[in-house]
């Protein structure tokens, strides 16, 4: 179910380098979203006539968790909301990660963590044995993942903490030694999540890829967030805010 609603922001603080956590209620959906799930954040007023999207990163009773990356001019400003500011939102939209009975392992690169976050939550409830992979260009921009469960792994383009490397390399470095079946769940940029889906095809693995693909309208009216089906015979074009933005990767055809 969706919900349009006025809310006030409860807390939205700058937890590393350009990353923030916002915080506000909105009951209506908090005891129904799933990992995966994003909601649209509407800017009534300013010049730009389209909503944004985040991922759901958390649930706290009745208050929903974001976290976000100061990357533009709407970013810029939802990083100067104070305690109190009213905001529009709407959600719960898009699909779910499809959670397997059986060892997951959670793979983030940079603000792509955020899904992954309220994943980790629901399985720790789940009692599944984790494994996250934590990926960031630089040790000062790795926020909330002392909160994970299970063992993680993290991964530094600049070595200055964890594994010297991309995250993907580094998944690869341990694959052999994670013990099947396991199922991979990822969110980060389009490189990392194309190198995942190359090596999951390579090593047969059970892949979801949650997509954050530039969205207009959020709402699957202007097909602007259309990406090609692995079976285009089978499917037409899938919308990413409507079909996804969780994606088998046997779905895909990421090259
Ligand atoms: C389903 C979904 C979930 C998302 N979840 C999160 C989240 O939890 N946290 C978070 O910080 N961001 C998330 N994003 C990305 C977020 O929507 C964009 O960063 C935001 O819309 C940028 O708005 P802006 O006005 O500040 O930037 P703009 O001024 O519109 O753009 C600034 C720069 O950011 C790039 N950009 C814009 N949108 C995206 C995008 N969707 N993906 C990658 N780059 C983009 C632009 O190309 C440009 O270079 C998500 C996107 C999708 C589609
Ligand atoms: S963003 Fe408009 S159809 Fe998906």
């Amino acid at each position: 179910m969706r919900y349009f609603k006025d809310t006030t922001v409860l807390n939205n603080q700058m937890i590393c380098t350009d990353v923030y956590l916002l915080e506000f209620a909105f009951p209506e959906i908090s005891n129904s979203v799933e990992p995966g799930q994003f909601i649209n954040i509407y800017f009534p007023g300013k010049t730009q006539l389209f909503p944004r999207p985040f991922s759901i990163a958390g649930v706290d009773g009745e208050k929903i968790k974001i976290l976000y990356k100061k990357v533009g001019c709407l970013t810029e400003i939802m990083s100067q909301w104070q305690s109190g500011q009213n905001i529009r939102v709407l959600g719960a939209l898009g699909n779910q990660f499809d959670i397997r009975n059986q060892q997951s392992v959670l793979i983030a690169g940079g603000i792509g963590l955020a899904p992954l976050l309220f994943l980790n939550a629901r399985l720790e409830k789940l009692n599944y044995p984790i494994i996250n992979f934590i990926g960031a260009l630089s040790g000062n921009q790795l926020p909330l993942f002392n909160s994970m469960s299970g063992k993680t792994i993290i991964a530094t383009d600049d070595g200055s903490q964890g594994y010297c490397g991309n995250v993907v390399d580094c998944f690869r470095q341990k694959l052999d030694s994670i013990s099947r079946p396991f199922s991979v769940y990822a969110c980060g940029p389009d490189a990392m999540l194309s190198a995942l889906w190359r090596l999951a095809r390579e090593h047969k693995f059970d892949l979801q890829l949650s997509l954050e693909k530039i969205m207009a309208c959020g709402l699957g009216i202007c097909q602007g967030c259309a990406i090609p089906h692995a079976k285009p015979a089978d499917h037409p074009l899938r919308l990413v805010c409507q079909d996804g933005p969780v994606f088998n990767a046997n779905e895909l055809e990421l090259s």
